[in-house]
């Protein structure tokens, strides 16, 4: 007989019930709000990349693909690499294609961590690497970025590697905040990296939404740092396909082996037919990246002038499609997380409040704070930016 729990949560998953993505999109459509919460778009990626999915479906590509994700699509992502950040990776072992960069993730944190491994990461953070760190029977090792700038304070990162520090996991560009790190930045974690021989896991999902003079950099192009890292991305963010979920690993043989032991037990294989259609838009020519890049900016400059001219306080990011903003001047009392419950009944939109973004010990930092998406189109932008004017005033 099963015994009857108050909870059948494992301990290594309490505290991390449902992730406020859920709590926001529901709360949205019962609202009918507009959903700035949840980090997709409301428009369709390039009609080249859907049409070559509606042809895989049609010619039959609708089994499991190989475990380690079919030859074109690894094919073209190892171009990718070389194209955009001069990498060089074989596809057959040093490439690995996975459910979505969440599925990435998991793999190389189940398939490498011990218990007891201290992870150090930046904070804010996305919220399934607190999750999946757990799941490990790790610990996390958070280091604060904070506004306005968003900078990495290297005094902080050295202080928060010790003996049982097994890997740094960074996220550039970074979601929530939008920071990009630059190569001072990033050499320093790879100076820290090599001088206690970590393992760096690199989440570059936003490579290609980077704006003003911002330049993403992978950190596995520093001197180096290739043979000790896994890069992380995938096609969602790009190709305004995040339902497809087609994400990758790539990264040394020996590393991408410990992931795929781990992603093979989680869903074995995915996306069939999406994964071709990937492939396709990969290798688009470099307009396409340049264009959703400039079509995001003004996006963003919308959407910035909006929320200042409803009288919060907003962080400039340079990359993702997000904005942090300081909701104090608009709700004294600067609780995002009540904040955000209540907004889709006051003006009908939603956001997401970043303390759900900081380890429990840090939840203070991010207490004000409230993100908003703005990969939406213009007119919505504009609609939710004219009810948030009118339920400030
Ligand atoms: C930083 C970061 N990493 C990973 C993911 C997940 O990517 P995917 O949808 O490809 O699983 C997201 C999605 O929002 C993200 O913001």
């Amino acid at each position: 007989m099963v015994a009857v729990r108050e909870s059948h949560l494992t301990s290594r998953l309490q505290g991390f019930g449902s992730t406020i993505f859920a709590e926001m999109t529901a709360l949205a459509q019962e609202k009918g709000a507009l959903n700035l919460g949840q980090g997709f778009p409301d428009y369709d990626g390039p009609r080249a990349v859907l049409d070559a999915a509606i042809a895989a479906i049609e010619s039959g590509q609708n089994q499991y693909p190989p475990g380690p994700g079919i030859a074109d699509l690894r094919l073209a992502i190892s171009e990718h690499q070389r194209r955009f950040h001069g990498l060089e990776y074989d596809p057959d072992g040093e490439i690995l294609v996975t459910a979505g960069a969440t599925e990435a993730l998991a793999g190389s944190l189940l398939g490498i961590l011990e218990t007891g491994d201290e992870v150090v990461l930046l904070e804010p953070m996305y919220d399934s690497y607190q999750a999946c760190i757990a799941l490990a029977g790790a610990i996390t090792r958070p280091v604060t970025l904070r506004p306005p700038s968003y900078r990495l304070d290297v005094d902080a990162l050295r202080s928060a590697i010790s003996a049982r520090t097994r890997m740094i996991l960074v996220n550039t560009p970074h979601n929530p905040t939008g920071a990009v790190l630059d190569r001072t930045e990033l050499q320093a974690i790879a100076d820290l990296a090599i001088e206690h021989d970590l393992i760096v896991v690199s989440d570059e999902v936003y490579e290609h939404l980077v704006y003003d003079d911002a330049k993403h950099v992978s950190i596995a192009s520093l001197p180096g740092m290739r043979e000790r890292t896994l890069v992380i991305s995938s096609g969602g963010k790009t190709f305004n396909t995040t339902g497809w979920k087609v994400g990758w690993v790539c990264g040394p043989a020996g590393l991408v082996a410990a992931a795929r032991a781990a992603k093979q037990f989680l869903t074995y294989v995915s996306s069939g037919p999406f994964q071709p259609a990937i492939a396709v838009g990969l290798r688009l020519p470099d307009s396409y990246f340049v264009e959703l890049a400039a079509d995001l900016r003004r996006k963003r400059d919308r959407l910035m002038s909006g929320l200042e001219a409803a009288g919060f306080e907003a962080f400039r990011p340079r990359g993702t499609y997000f904005i942090t903003v300081d909701i104090r001047n608009v709700r004294p009392d600067g609780d995002g997380y009540a904040f955000c419950r209540e907004l889709p009944d006051r003006c009908g939109v939603v956001g997401v409040p970043n303390v759900v973004f900081y380890d429990r010990a840090h939840e203070r930092e991010g207490r004000h704070l409230v993100r908003f998406a703005f990969c939406k189109r213009e007119e919505v932008i504009d609609e939710a930016v004219a009810r948030l004017k009118r339920a400030g005033s």
